[in-house]
C-alpha cells in the first residue's frame, strides 16, 4: 500500500515538473528590458519598476504573469510584487517598497525564468517620510480624539438622567479634549523630506552603471561578458562581447539601432537613450 502511494507521489511530482519546465519553455524564450533603473532607493518609500518582455528577442509580449522579487540576504527579508500591465503594449510595472537599508537583490520573474537584475542599494528611511514616527502620531491623536468624545458622550447620557455638575464638568472637560485632539491632528504639517535628502546614496554606484545596464537592458541575457559579474549569460544569442573593438561611432549607431546596420540581425532596438549608449560603450570597450 505504502509503496503504491509512495509510487502514486513521485509520479505526480514528476508530470508536475513536466508540466513546469514545459510551459517556461513553449514558445521558446525572451528577454525581459528594464526601462529606467532608480536613481535613489530609500527605505520605505515605494518606487516603481517599468520593464518589457520580449519574446525571442523581438516581439513584445502582452498578458503575462511576471513578478517583481527582492532579496536582502542579511536580514532574511523578501518582498515580491506582482507587476501590473502598463498601458503600453509588451511593457509591465511593479511598485516596491523596501522595509530596510543595504544592498538588495532583485530579479525579473517571467516566462518561467527569473532574470537577474543589478543589486540597489537602499538608503535609511528618511525621516519626515510618511511611516517614520510621522503616521504613528497621526494615528495616536486620532484615537485620543475619538476616547474622548466617546467619554464625552457618556457624560452626556448620565448627565440626561441625573442633571449633576459631576457630568457636566465631565461632558465639557472630555469634550473639550477631543475637540483639542482632533484639531492638533488637522494641523499636522505634511510630512516633507528631510534636508539630509542631499545626502542620498544613488542606487546604483556610478563606476558599476555600465554593467547594471548591460544586465538591466538584457544584454546578458543574449550575450557573454567576462567583465559582467551581477548576473549570468542565459541563451546563447549573440556574440561574447568583452573587450569590443569596434569604434565607438560604429557602436553608437549599432546600439541606437542594429537593424540600420544589419536589417535581419535578431538583436532588437531596445530604444537606449543616448546617455545609456554612452555609459554602455565605455564598459563594452573595457579589457
Ligand atoms: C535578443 C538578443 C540580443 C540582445 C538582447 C542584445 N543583443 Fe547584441 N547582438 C545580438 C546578436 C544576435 C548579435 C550579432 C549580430 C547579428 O548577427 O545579428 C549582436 C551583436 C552585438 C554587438 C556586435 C556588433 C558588431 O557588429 O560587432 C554588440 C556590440 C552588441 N550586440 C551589444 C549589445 C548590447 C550592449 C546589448 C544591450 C543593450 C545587446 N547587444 C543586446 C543579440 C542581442
Amino acid at each position: 500500500m505504502r509503496k503504491t502511494i509512495a509510487l502514486l507521489v513521485g509520479f505526480l511530482v514528476m508530470i508536475g515538473l513536466l508540466a513546469t519546465t514545459g510551459s517556461a519553455r513553449a514558445g521558446g524564450w525572451a528577454t525581459v528590458t528594464v526601462s529606467e533603473l532608480p536613481a535613489v532607493v530609500v527605505a520605505e518609500r515605494p518606487f516603481t519598476i517599468e520593464f518589457s518582455v520580449r519574446q525571442h528577442g523581438q516581439t513584445l509580449l502582452p498578458d503575462l504573469d511576471t513578478a517583481v522579487t527582492a532579496v536582502q540576504e542579511t536580514s532574511s527579508t523578501r518582498v515580491n510584487v506582482q507587476a501590473k500591465e502598463s498601458s503600453e503594449e509588451g511593457f509591465y510595472t511593479a511598485t516596491l517598497t523596501l522595509p530596510q537599508s543595504g544592498e538588495w537583490r532583485w530579479g525579473i520573474s517571467s516566462w518561467g525564468m527569473v532574470y537577474p537584475m543589478p543589486p540597489l542599494l537602499v538608503n535609511e528611511a528618511v525621516a519626515g517620510d510618511l511611516g517614520i514616527g510621522g503616521e504613528t502620531a497621526v494615528a495616536w491623536q486620532l484615537v485620543l480624539g475619538w476616547l474622548a468624545a466617546a467619554g464625552a458622550a457618556l457624560y452626556f447620557l448620565l448627565w440626561t438622567r441625573q442633571r449633576s455638575r459631576v457630568q457636566l464638568a465631565g461632558l465639557a472637560l472630555l469634550g473639550v479634549v477631543s475637540l483639542a485632539s482632533f484639531a492638533l491632528h488637522a494641523q499636522m504639517p505634511v510630512p516633507v523630506l528631510a534636508e539630509s535628502e542631499t545626502d542620498l546614496l544613488p542606487a546604483i554606484a556610478p563606476d558599476a552603471m555600465g554593467e547594471a545596464l548591460f544586465v538591466a537592458k538584457g544584454c546578458i541575457q543574449c550575450h557573454v561578458n567576462d567583465n559582467v559579474t551581477m548576473a549570468e549569460n542565459m541563451f546563447q544569442i549573440g556574440p561574447d562581447i568583452t573587450f569590443v573593438k569596434r569604434p565607438s561611432e560604429y557602436l553608437e549607431v549599432w546600439l541606437a539601432n542594429p537593424a540600420s546596420i544589419k536589417v535581419e540581425t535578431i538583436m532588437p532596438n531596445l530604444h537606449l537613450s543616448a546617455a545609456e549608449i554612452e555609459t554602455l560603450i565605455a564598459f563594452l570597450k573595457q579589457q
